[in-house]
C-alpha cells in the first residue's frame, strides 16, 4: 500500500463535510499546497462531494490517504510480555480473537508497541518485562469501500488510516507535541475533535497515544437541539447556529443538554485513562467544526474542570499562497485536523 510520494492529499470523509488538504515536501519542510472542502448535502451521496473536492482542489498529487472510523474499526491498548516486533506480529495474528470482537479473516490488523511502559503491570510481572501495545483492526470491507471511493475519481490510494490517529499526527506535525511538562514531568493531554456526528478522543501521555475512543455525539445533535428548542426547521437551526446574529445566549442554552451528555462520556474516558496511566489529563485541546458553536469551549472547560482551548492545526505550517485560498482555509481551520494528519504522511515518504 505504501509508495513514495512527495505530495500527499489527506482526504477526510466527514459525515457532513468532505475536506482535503495537500501537503508537499519542499526539502525537509512540509508545505500546504492544496485545500478544498465540500458539504455533503442532506440525503445526497457523499461521492458528489468527493468529486467536487478534487475538481476544486487542483491538487498536484494523485496519491491520497484517507481514513476509516466508526464501528468498522476497533482500537485496543493492551499490555503484553516484552518481545521483538516480529514476535509481536505473530502473537497478534494468533491471539487477535482475545482482544478483538471480529473474526481475524474479515479484518486487517495492525499493531505497534508504545514507548511508554505499562503503569500497572499485570500481576506477577515486573513493568520492565512488559510492554504496552496498540492494536487497530478494521473490517476489510470498509477499507475496500474507501479504496473504491478514491479509485472512482482516478486517484491512487496510498494508505488507509484511522481518524483518531490522524488527529494525533496533525498535532505532532504542528510541532505542538510536548514530551515533558514543567519540571520534566510527563504530561497527559486529550485531543478532542467534535465533528458533525462523532467526537473523536485521543489522549497523549508524554506525546504518545495511550487511549482513544469515539463518542456518537456531535454538531448535528446540537443543531437538532436548537431546532427543537427554538421551533425551527433543521436547516434554519443549522444556519442560525453558525451565524447566531445576536442569539448566542439562546443557542448556548439550547445546546447545553447535548454538551452535558458529551461531557459525561468524556469524563468517563478521562477518569478511566487517568486511573490506568497514573497521570492527570491536564489539558483538553479541541478541534472539529462542532466546537465553533457558541459557548462550547467555556462549557467544556467548566464542566470538565480542565484547561480547555481550541488549537489551530494550520499553526506553524507554511502555505503556498499562490495555490490555496488561504482565507477560506483559515475560516474552517479547526475542522482540518484530521485531513492535515492524513496528509502528514508526505513527511514519512
Ligand atoms: N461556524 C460554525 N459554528 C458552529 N458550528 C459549526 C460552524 N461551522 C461548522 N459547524 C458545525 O461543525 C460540524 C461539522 O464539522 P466537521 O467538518 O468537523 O464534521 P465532519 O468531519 O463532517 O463530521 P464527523 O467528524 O462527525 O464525520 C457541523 O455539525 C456544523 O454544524
Ligand atoms: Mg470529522
Amino acid at each position: 500500500m505504501f509508495r513514495k510520494a512527495k505530495s500527499v492529499v489527506g482526504l477526510d470523509l466527514g459525515h457532513q463535510v468532505v475536506k482535503a488538504v495537500e501537503i508537499s515536501m519542499e526539502g525537509p519542510e512540509p508545505v500546504i499546497t492544496g485545500f478544498a472542502r465540500a458539504e455533503v448535502s442532506a440525503g445526497a451521496d457523499r461521492a458528489e462531494a468527493i468529486t467536487k473536492v478534487f475538481q476544486e482542489g487542483k491538487f498536484r498529487s494523485k496519491s491520497v490517504v484517507t481514513a476509516v472510523s466508526g464501528q468498522a474499526v476497533v482500537v485496543r491498548y493492551i499490555t503484553m510480555m516484552q518481545m521483538n516486533d516480529a514476535e509481536l506480529r505473530q502473537a497478534i495474528r494468533f491471539e487477535s480473537d482475545k482482544y478483538l470482537p471480529f473474526e481475524s479473516d474479515e479484518v486487517q490488523i495492525d499493531c505497534q508497541r508504545l514507548t511508554r511502559k505499562p503503569h500497572a503491570p499485570t500481576e506477577g510481572a515486573a513493568a520492565q518485562e512488559q510492554m504496552s501495545v496498540v492494536i487497530a483492526a478494521c473490517k476489510k470491507s470498509a477499507i475496500e469501500e474507501r479504496i473504491k471511493e478514491i479509485a472512482k475519481n482516478g486517484l491512487t490510494p496510498l494508505a488507509v488510516d484511522v481518524d483518531v490517529f490522524a488527529l494525533a499526527n496533525a498535532w505532532e506535525l504542528c510541532g505542538l507535541a510536548e514530551v515533558a511538562g514543567e519540571g520534566g514531568q510527563e504530561r497527559a493531554i486529550a485531543l478532542v475533535d467534535v465533528g458533525a456526528s462523532v467526537t473523536s478522543i485521543n489522549v497523549l501521555c508524554g506525546g504518545e497515544t495511550c487511549f482513544s475512543r469515539e463518542i456518537g455525539i456531535g454538531g448535528q445533535d446540537m443543531s437538532q437541539a436548537v431546532a427543537r428548542r427554538l421551533g425551527l426547521e433543521n436547516t434554519e437551526a443549522e444556519a442560525l447556529k453558525r451565524d447566531p446574529q445576536g442569539r448566542e445566549a439562546e443557542i448556548s442554552r439550547a445546546i447545553a443538554p447535548v454538551l452535558e451528555d458529551l461531557v459525561s462520556e468524556l469524563t468517563l474516558s478521562l477518569d478511566y485513562v487517568e486511573n490506568r496511566e497514573g497521570l492527570r489529563v491536564e489539558e483538553i485541546l479541541l478541534s472539529g467544526g462542532g466546537v465553533l458553536a457558541p459557548g462550547t469551549v467555556s462549557f467544556l472547560e467548566q464542566a470538565t474542570g480542565r484547561t480547555t482551548r481550541t488549537w489551530n492545526p494550520l499553526e506553524g505550517l507554511r502555505v503556498a499562497e499562490s495555490r490555496v485560498n488561504v482565507q477560506a482555509m483559515e475560516a474552517c481551520a479547526s475542522s482540518l485536523a484530521v485531513a492535515i494528519g492524513l496528509a502528514s504522511r508526505a513527511c514519512a515518504q
